[in-house]
């Protein structure tokens, strides 16, 4: 049987990223996935830049049952320790908006350069390898579809279960739990919210208009990108929402957070009211949504008919829309998943668990669930670095 210092399971990034700190203290490492290619999500993240890290992360940026769980790995191995790594390796990248850092040319130059770290520090990497079984005596033995091995401390860095077609398979979760580890509920998070067939009818021909929205559920608020889809509702604003919305949430939707649009219209039925309501706000918001809104506010006639009641009504419509989706896109089109391994049975500084000796977990798997933009790699990037330091 083969042996070795370290098994990782999962070529993703935390476990890439596990897997070169331990090379790098000259612990024989092997690590194994099922995929074809070490890092596929790194591949798709971004749009194919992947948004590696934010300059602004803090700890309120990630969700947990123990938000300050995440403190200790993120200060020890920050976004500018992950920052300078990259401009070492030459990979030329910018600021694309609110902190996020992405590629200039393509998320490869991110996997090549963490495949080019563990190759110089003699990481053996075994693709195509699936895991049968884990068990544990002194040492962990691991059965693969290409034999058994050995190994000192296992790793788990198989991610969560999001984006099933790229490989996510929930193993994570289960060898938590046949070693006694609570697994914290899991749900598709940073995912597109849906409606129920009879509220998707109305908003039809709104699918593919975007405006910038203010969007508020569970005293939680995000000014980004708002999306109309088919299906219901997407864009950053959206996909950042759903980590806080839970099935009956209403959401509160202000679709022009820049100004008082009553203030507008009210200058505009003075000056110009012998127009349909609709028209007049479609001055301020794309031409299909202000039909939608003015419609929904219910209001006939001219602008210049509008009292100034009908014309707050219609305020209203506008700035403070509420809307109740009924379900997410689910875990085919979420990008993390919300829960996971509890932090409770893990040591914060090493992500060993507390329970079993030489058991780690780092990355999506834990229950540790950041913000859409850069905050998901940088806790891979920073939960794989600390457990690096001590397998
Ligand atoms: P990750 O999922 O990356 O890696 C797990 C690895 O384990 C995979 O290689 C998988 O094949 C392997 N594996 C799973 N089950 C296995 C099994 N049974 N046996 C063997 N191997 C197994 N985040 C961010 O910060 N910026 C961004 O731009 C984006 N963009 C983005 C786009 C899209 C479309 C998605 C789906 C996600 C993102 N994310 C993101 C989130 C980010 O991709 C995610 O947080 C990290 O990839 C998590 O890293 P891990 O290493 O923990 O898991």
């Amino acid at each position: 049987m083969k042996k070795v210092d370290v098994i990782i399971i999962g070529a993703g990034a935390a476990g890439m990223m596990c897997a070169i700190e331990a090379g790098r203290r000259r612990r024989s490492v092997l690590v194994l996935d099922h995929a074809k290619k070490a890092g596929e999500k790194i591949r798709i993240s971004g749009g194919g830049r992947c948004n590696f890290t934010n300059m602004n992360i803090a700890p309120d940026r990630f969700l947990s049952q123990n938000q300050r769980f995440a403190l200790s790995a993120l200060k020890r191995y920050t976004q500018w320790d992950f920052i300078d790594r990259v401009a070492r390796a030459h990979i030329p990248y910018h600021e694309k908006t609110l902190g996020q850092l992405f590629c200039d040319n393509s998320a490869q130059d991110i996997i090549d350069m963490l495949l080019n770290d563990m190759d110089a520090v003699g990481v053996y990497l075994e693709l195509e390898t699936s895991v049968v079984s884990v068990e544990k005596d002194d040492n962990f033995i691991v059965e693969t579809s290409q034999g058994r091995v050995e190994s000192q401390s296992l790793v788990v860095a198989c991610g969560g279960k999001s984006i099933p077609k790229m490989g996510a398979s929930g193993l994570g979760y289960k060898i938590a739990e046949q070693f006694g580890l609570n697994i914290v509920e899991t749900r598709p998070a940073l995912v597109p919210l849906t409606f129920a067939q009879q509220d998707l009818e109305p908003i039809k021909a709104m699918a593919g208009t975007s405006v910038f929205a203010s969007v508020t559920c569970n005293n939680t608020t995000f000014d980004e990108g708002f999306l109309f889809t088919h299906r219901g509702l997407s864009g950053p604003s959206i996909l950042q929402i759903s980590s806080y919305w839970r099935e009956g949430d209403a959401l509160s939707v202000n679709l022009l957070p820049a100004y008082d649009v009553v203030e507008k219209l009210r200058d505009a039925r003075a000056t110009a009211g012998r127009v349909a309501p609709h028209t007049a706000l479609a001055k301020h918001l794309p031409r299909t949504l202000a039909a939608y809104v003015a419609q929904q506010a219910g209001l006939t006639g001219n602008l210049a008919d509008q009292s100034d009641e009908r014309l707050a009504h219609l305020g209203r419509a506008v700035h403070q829309w509420q809307i109740k989706p009924v379900g997410s896109e689910g875990y085919r089109t979420a990008e993390v998943t919300l829960g996971g391994v509890d932090t409770d049975d893990l040591d914060a500084k090493t992500m060993q668990a507390r329970d079993v000796d030489g058991l780690y977990f780092v990355g999506e798997v834990v229950d540790v669930t950041g913000w859409l933009g850069g905050y998901n790699f940088q806790w891979a990037w920073s939960s794989g670095w600390a457990a690096g330091q001590v397998v």
